[in-house]
């Protein structure tokens, strides 16, 4: 009987401990050892999102790169050096853009002149992140600090790591299934896209060549699709051209995504993918509906995000970097 009391307990013990929750972070972990943490980072990121307005999505893309390829560890913020191509180099995640890079340094820069060799890179991302997306009117979700970061940043280590808009419905949900997300959070997570933009690149295949019957994606509504046509009917300057994830609201983080979903305004296959699947459809419908259950839900799996495969206090593999563009090992 004793042991089966034993026995139900762990039971119940492990499933209110989310595994990717194990490592011990806490939102007070700098309040001694750099008490003007919270105060460089908020000063940093105003006077950046001010002056370069599209900062704030291209970090909330750069923090889920950076998570999705071994842990949020900053990896994905080393550079390449002679004989080791890094994460930031491989194909995916070329188009990140420089300001998202350029932000977190800057912090880094200001934090190491007050409490040297303190605050980790991956501790200033994933701060950063919050408070960018609190800046263009998303939820203030908290932030747990106390990670290091990794020592190892390989662009072979992207392969497969990263979602593309190629999947279909089941291999989104296995993607986010397989790191420990719900159908639910992988709805929220995309939410992520009322914000930013997208290469023509990612997209033009809905517009020209969609199917053997029918040039154009018929999800699309009819103007939209005309619009992002002529915005991208140049292969030669697609590179360059980008559209907004969510056309109605673009630089504000709120719950127009979902609300553009069944109108046939949503940028990316993947995205329509989200309403059209039954298993998706109704959440979108609730975030459509219900902006404080978007926030709620996006928050919280944002914080489960910024646990994925962390590095803590005392564990291999992790360090504070004195740059975060290079390991203490290598100057
Ligand atoms: C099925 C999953 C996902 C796919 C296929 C996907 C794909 C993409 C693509 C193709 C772009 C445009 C990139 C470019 O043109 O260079 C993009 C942009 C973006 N993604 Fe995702 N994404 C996914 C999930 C997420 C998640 C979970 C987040 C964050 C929580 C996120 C945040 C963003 C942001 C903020 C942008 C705009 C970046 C900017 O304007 O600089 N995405 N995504």
């Amino acid at each position: 009987m004793a042991s089966l009391y034993k026995h139900l307990l762990l039971i119940l013990f492990i499933s209110v401990v989310p595994i990717s929750q194990s490592v011990i972070l806490n939102p007070d972990y700098y309040k001694t050892s750099c008490p003007d943490f919270d105060r460089i980072v908020l000063e940093q990121v105003h006077e950046k999102q001010s002056k370069f307005v599209t900062t704030a999505a291209a970090t909330l893309r750069l923090f889920f790169h950076d998570c999705m390829t071994g842990g949020c560890d900053a990896s994905i913020l080393i550079g390449s050096t002679s004989d080791n191509k890094a994460e930031k180099d491989h194909e995916d995640n070329l188009s990140l853009p420089g300001d998202a890079f350029d932000v977190v340094s800057r912090i880094k820069t200001a934090l190491e002149l007050v409490c040297p060799g303190v605050v980790s890179c991956a501790d200033i991302l994933t701060a950063t992140t919050r408070n960018l997306i609190v800046m263009v009117g998303g939820p203030h979700y908290p932030v747990h600090l106390g990670r290091k970061d990794g020592l190892i940043s390989h662009a072979s280590r992207v392969e497969g790591s990263l979602p593309n808009t190629e999947m279909n419905a089941d291999r989104m949900i296995q993607y986010f299934g397989d790191r420990g997300f719900s159908v639910q959070e992988m709805v929220a997570l995309l939410g992520a896209h009322t914000i930013g933009f997208a290469n023509c690149g990612k997209f033009t295949k809905r517009l020209f060549n969609y199917s053997a019957e029918t040039p154009t994606d018929p999800a699309l509504k009819p103007a939209y699709a005309e619009a992002l046509k002529n915005l991208c009917s140049n292969p030669e300057t697609n590179v360059t051209m980008a559209a907004f994830n969510d056309v109605k609201t673009p630089g504000k983080f709120d719950n127009q995504y979902y609300k553009n979903l069944p109108k046939g305004l949503g940028l990316l296959t993947t995205d329509n993918i989200l309403v059209q699947d039954p298993r998706t459809r109704p959440i979108v419908e609730l975030y459509a509906a219900n902006e404080t259950a978007f926030f709620k839900d996006f928050g919280d799996a944002m914080v489960k995000m910024s646990y994925f495969q962390v590095k803590g206090d005392g564990e291999p593999g992790g360090e504070v970097r004195r740059r975060c563009d290079a390991s203490n090992s290598v100057d």
